[in-house]
C-alpha cells in the first residue's frame, strides 16, 4: 500500500453534486468547486436561477426537490457518476418560542433539512462508495451544536443533521467515503434570514451593526478546502464564525 501524501486532491475528474445551489452558500460552493476543476451538478427547485448559474460556471443544472422522493429518484437517475455530495439545501422558517410552536413550520423545517438530507444521502451512497474515494459533506450549522431561544424548529433540525453526519461516519468506517460536516455561524446570504423572518427589515436586523458577517464565499472556501485535502484526511467537523460572533449569543454590534 502506498504511503498517504499531504498533496491536495484536485477536483479534476471528480463529479460533485451540490444541493440547494440556486442561491447563497450552495451557489457559492458550486462556483468554487467548478473553479477547482470539479465536474459540478447543481440541484434545486428554481430552474431559472440554476440554469443561469450552470451556464456561467460550466456546470449542469437539474431540477431537485429534496422533500419529494420522486424528484430525488429522477435527479439521481441522471447521474452516471458521483464522487462528492454536498448536502446544502436547507433553511429556517420561523423564530417562534416552543410555547407558540407552529407545527407546520416544524414539519417543513425537518422535511428539507433532515429528511431531504437523508433522502439524498441514501440515494447517492452506492455511487459514492463505488467511486472509490467519495465524500459526503453536510452543511450543518452552529445551531446544530448549541440551542438558542426562539430557534427550536431550526436548532432541533440542525442537531439532527449533526447526529446524521456522526452516525453515517460510524456506519461507513470501512468504506472509502469521507463524512464531513461544516457548521457555519452567522452568514449573510440574500435569502436565509428573509425566509426565516418573512420580512426584509427583520432580516436586515439580524446582521445590524455586525461589521463583517461571513458571506457565502467564506463557507464555500471551507467546503472546498475540506474536499481537496488528501483523501485519507477527514475533516469531521469545521465550525466557522465571523470574528464578531465569539459564541452564538455573544455578537459584537457597532453603533
Ligand atoms: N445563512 C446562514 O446564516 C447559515 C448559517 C449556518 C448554516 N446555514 C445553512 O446553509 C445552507 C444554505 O443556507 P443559505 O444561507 O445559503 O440559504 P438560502 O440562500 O436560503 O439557500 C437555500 C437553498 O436551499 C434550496 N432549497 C430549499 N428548499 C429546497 C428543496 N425542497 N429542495 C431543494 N433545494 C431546496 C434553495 O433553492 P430553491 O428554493 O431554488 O429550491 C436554496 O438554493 C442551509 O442548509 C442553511 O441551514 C446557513
Amino acid at each position: 500500500m502506498s504511503a498517504p501524501t499531504s498533496r491536495p486532491l484536485p477536483g479534476t475528474g471528480r463529479t460533485a453534486v451540490v444541493t440547494g445551489a440556486s442561491s447563497g452558500i450552495g451557489a457559492a460552493t458550486a462556483t468554487r468547486l467548478a473553479a477547482e476543476g470539479f465536474d459540478v451538478v447543481l440541484g434545486a427547485r428554481r430552474m431559472d436561477r440554476l440554469t443561469e448559474l450552470a451556464a456561467a460556471i460550466g456546470a449542469r443544472a437539474l431540477p431537485l426537490d429534496v422533500t419529494d422522493a420522486s424528484s430525488v429518484d429522477a435527479f439521481v437517475a441522471q447521474l452516471p457518476r458521483v464522487d462528492v455530495l454536498v448536502n446544502n439545501a436547507g433553511g429556517a422558517f420561523d423564530a417562534k418560542p416552543v410555547a407558540d410552536a407552529d407545527l407546520d413550520s416544524w414539519a417543513r423545517t425537518f422535511e428539507v433539512n433532515v429528511l431531504g438530507t437523508v433522502r439524498l444521502t441514501k440515494a447517492l451512497l452506492p455511487a459514492l462508495i463505488a467511486s472509490g474515494a467519495g465524500d459526503v459533506l453536510f452543511v450543518g450549522s452552529t445551531a446544530g451544536l448549541v440551542s438558542y431561544e426562539g430557534g427550536a424548529s431550526y436548532t432541533a433540525a440542525k442537531h439532527g443533521v449533526h447526529t446524521l453526519a456522526e452516525t453515517v461516519r460510524l456506519e461507513l468506517f470501512d468504506q472509502p467515503v469521507r463524512v464531513i460536516e461544516i457548521a457555519p455561524g452567522m452568514v449573510r446570504t440574500e435569502e436565509f434570514a428573509l425566509n426565516r423572518t418573512g420580512d426584509q427589515e427583520k432580516a436586515d436586523a439580524v446582521y445590524r451593526g455586525v461589521r463583517a458577517p461571513l458571506v457565502a464565499e467564506d463557507v464555500a472556501d471551507c467546503i472546498a478546502w475540506a474536499l481537496t485535502r488528501p483523501h485519507h484526511v477527514n475533516v469531521d467537523l469545521l465550525v466557522v464564525r465571523p470574528r464578531a460572533q465569539a459564541a452564538q449569543h455573544k455578537v459584537h454590534r457597532e453603533g
